[in-house]
């Protein structure tokens, strides 16, 4: 029996499902959702604070500012409430309403950007703020979860070693990037394993991390407008970009089957069922990671106007997804709720 007086102390790292019946492929998704932050990134934030701790750099006048497209900020809050910090989160506009107000709840305080940078995404925005916001004040600690070693070195610490315990025949890892931690981590502790380990990183279609051309992403977590500084290619044996349409779909195959999980993993589970289809791997030991669960997109990835709005009426239709609301009782409220105006 788990007994916990810090909310940051309990993080389920064991628990996977087998997806094959709903992939059609042999695949494991490691779920991270399951910890008081909700998602992967408290894993990051746990090792950064301490690193600041230890290095004498979080002091209790210290003001916590980090950039965040929601995860990582819910994380920070809920160990900056803990331990008694004042943490300031920069997000944009696409960050999830219910994430905000977790945040704010947690006691922090948020400022949301709006304007766009040069690749079209608000990275550059949001990082531009939290400089002037350092400059401003000396009391400002930034972590930088996009260069701070301790972002990757949390997922070479817990990630995969907690997949390696459970898969020791393990033959291929798919890991989404956003700021690259997980796959680096992940990647670095793989290659000094017993065997080889083919790691697949998973982007988003208009995502530059990789390179290719910037373009809309409305998915928050996964993919960058720039090239994630902690990213060394050397470790990464290939990558697959997946389109949000792709994530959409895979996000409801998966609901449908009663596993409610965030957009992010929709692209790692798309893009790893597509990989698995496209080799002969029937017999490959396939781990993919799931970073959080989907409560936190009912607005969004599971919202049939704002699905509908950004990608046409039809983005459900193909594989029998098509909003059930809407067939089954079209005269009730909820659909009328829900039907496009
Ligand atoms: C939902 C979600 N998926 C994926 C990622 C990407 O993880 P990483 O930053 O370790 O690359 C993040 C990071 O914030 C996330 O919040």
């Amino acid at each position: 029996m788990p007994v916990i007086t810090a909310p940051y102390a309990f993080n389920e790292g064991q628990l996977f499902v087998d997806l094959e019946s709903i992939c059609g492929r042999p695949l494991h998704l490691k779920c991270e959702g399951f910890n008081f932050a909700g998602s992967i990134k408290l894993k990051a934030a746990n090792e950064m604070v301490e690193s600041a701790e230890r290095d004498g750099l979080l002091t209790p006048e210290s003001i916590l500012v980090e950039s965040s497209s929601g995860n990582l900020g819910v994380a920070l809050s809920m160990i900056a409430a803990s331990k008694g910090y004042q943490f300031l989160c920069v997000t944009d506009s696409r960050c999830n309403l219910s994430t905000r107000l977790l945040m704010e709840a947690l006691g922090s305080e948020v400022h949301v950007i709006a304007d766009q940078d040069s690749n079209g995404g608000f990275l550059g925005t949001r990082i531009e703020y939290v400089r002037q916001l350092c400059a401003s004040d000396d009391r400002y600690l930034w972590l930088s979860q996009y260069t701070n070693a301790g972002n990757w070195r949390a997922h070479y610490r817990t990630t995969a070693p907690e997949i390696a315990d459970q898969f020791p025949g393990l033959d291929v890892l798919f890991v989404g990037a956003g700021t690259t931690g997980t796959l680096m981590g992940c990647a670095r502790w793989f290659r000094q394993w017993h065997r080889p380990v083919r790691i697949v990183a998973v982007d988003s279609v208009g995502s530059v991390a990789f390179g290719g051309e910037p373009g809309r992403r409305m998915i928050p977590g996964l993919g960058m407008s720039m090239r994630p500084p902690l990213l060394d290619e050397s470790f990464v044996d290939e990558v697959i970009r997946v389109e949000e349409a792709d994530t959409i779909r895979m996000c409801h195959r998966m609901a449908r089957r009663g596993f409610l999980f965030g957009g992010s993993t929709g692209t790692v589970v798309s893009g790893a069922t597509d990989w698995l289809a496209r080799h002969d791997a029937e017999d490959l030991t396939a781990v993919a990671i799931a970073p959080d669960l989907g409560e936190r997109y009912l607005d969004t990835v599971y919202q049939t106007n704002w699905l509908q709005d950004l990608y046409g009426d039809h983005v459900l239709e193909d594989e029998g997804l098509g909003p059930v609301t809407e067939e089954v009782e079209p005269a009730s409220r909820t659909s009328e709720r829900r039907r496009r105006p």
